[in-house]
């Protein structure tokens, strides 16, 4: 059984992310951080409330950092609405009476790698600060952990700017401070979360699914990937790559992903390419890299198993 930790920025994709950590038999999810990231940490952590509550997730649930390690706070509000999950469906009613665990999430992350030595994978599906906080706390950290998988960057295009992935670029500083801190990083970017392509196929299959399970939570599911599709056009005739769940489907289906070991550098001063990884993936022979950077899924076969899940969560 492995161990897991958390650590996100709910979100309107970390949602589906942690639907599909609760439903996997084979994780022992220890417990979940929130990090500003696509909203500021008020909204994330009641995001992250509402999912915990809703769908009934045992898991403890610590709130986190709210600003990143130096600069201005960034969000993708802009592109995603005030509460960072977009939605035609139900919003996710707030849930008035839930609360974080008192203790602070980076405390909580340390005290968990301690614990248990060599054994936690940290999943990471918002910006770094977190976790560079834990590292700056304690440098020894970084080589306790089993690994840290993180959907961040890409060899190629940005998101949120033409050079830079939304998570990396709203803290490049947390971001160097991990990749630079010795621990085993396998990196899901937006080059891998564009072979994982939601489709008007795809949505129209969930709700399908969901108008058949007709509960609520199937409704905003449907809402959620119907939303999905709206992000980036009117018509829902663009493809829509998952982002967050392509590391909840790695953990569940290594098998359909190849990975190369590269060099991956943070830019931190770039006027145009702040926040962009720079990932040196032709490293001389018997040259150690910094990550292990995923290059290809089977994204047919990880969608068809990713939307049997969806069956099996919604009915
Ligand atoms: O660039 C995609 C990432 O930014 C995802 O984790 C999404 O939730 C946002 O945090
Ligand atoms: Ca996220």
């Amino acid at each position: 059984m492995r161990k897991i930790w958390l650590d996100t920025d709910p979100g309107f994709d970390d949602w589906f992310a942690m639907l599909l950590l609760a439903c996997n038999r084979d994780v022992e999810w220890l417990g979940t951080s929130v990090v500003a990231g696509n909203a500021p940490l008020d909204i994330t952590l009641a995001n992250a409330l509402a999912i915990k509550h809703h769908y009934g997730l045992t898991t403890p649930l610590y709130a986190g950092c709210a600003q990143p390690l130096l600069g201005k706070r960034e969000t993708a509000q802009g592109v995603l609405g005030v509460m960072g999950m977009r939605t035609t469906g139900e919003p996710l009613p707030a849930v008035e009476a839930a609360a974080p665990s008192p203790e602070h999430g980076v405390d909580m992350l340390i005290d968990t790698i301690r614990r248990h030595p060599g054994e936690l994978s940290v999943l990471a599906i918002g910006p770094l600060t977190n976790i560079a906080t834990a590292f700056i706390r304690d440098p020894s950290l970084a080589t306790q952990l089993r690994e840290l998988l993180l959907m961040g960057g890409s060899t190629g295009r940005g998101n949120h700017t033409p050079a830079a992935e939304f998570n990396i670029y709203a803290d490049p500083e947390a971001a160097a401070v991990v990749f630079n801190s010795g621990v085993p990083l396998r990196m899901f970017g937006l080059n891998v979360c564009d072979q994982l392509l939601l489709t008007q196929r795809e949505v129209g299959r969930v709700q399908q699914i969901a108008n058949a399970a007709g509960t609520p939570q199937a409704r905003w599911f449907a809402g959620y990937l119907d939303a999905y599709q709206r992000i980036r056009n009117r018509d829902g005739t663009v493809p829509m790559p998952l982002f967050d769940p392509i590391v909840p489907a790695y953990l569940r289906w290594p098998q359909l992903f190849k990975f190369m070991s590269a060099r991956v550098d943070i830019e931190l001063r770039g006027t145009f390419t702040r926040g962009m990884t720079v990932c040196n993936l032709r490293l001389p022979a018997g040259t150690a890299g910094n990550a292990e950077v995923a290059l290809q899924v089977d994204g047919d076969s990880a969608m068809t198993l990713l939307l049997d899940e969806v069956a099996r969560l919604l009915v």
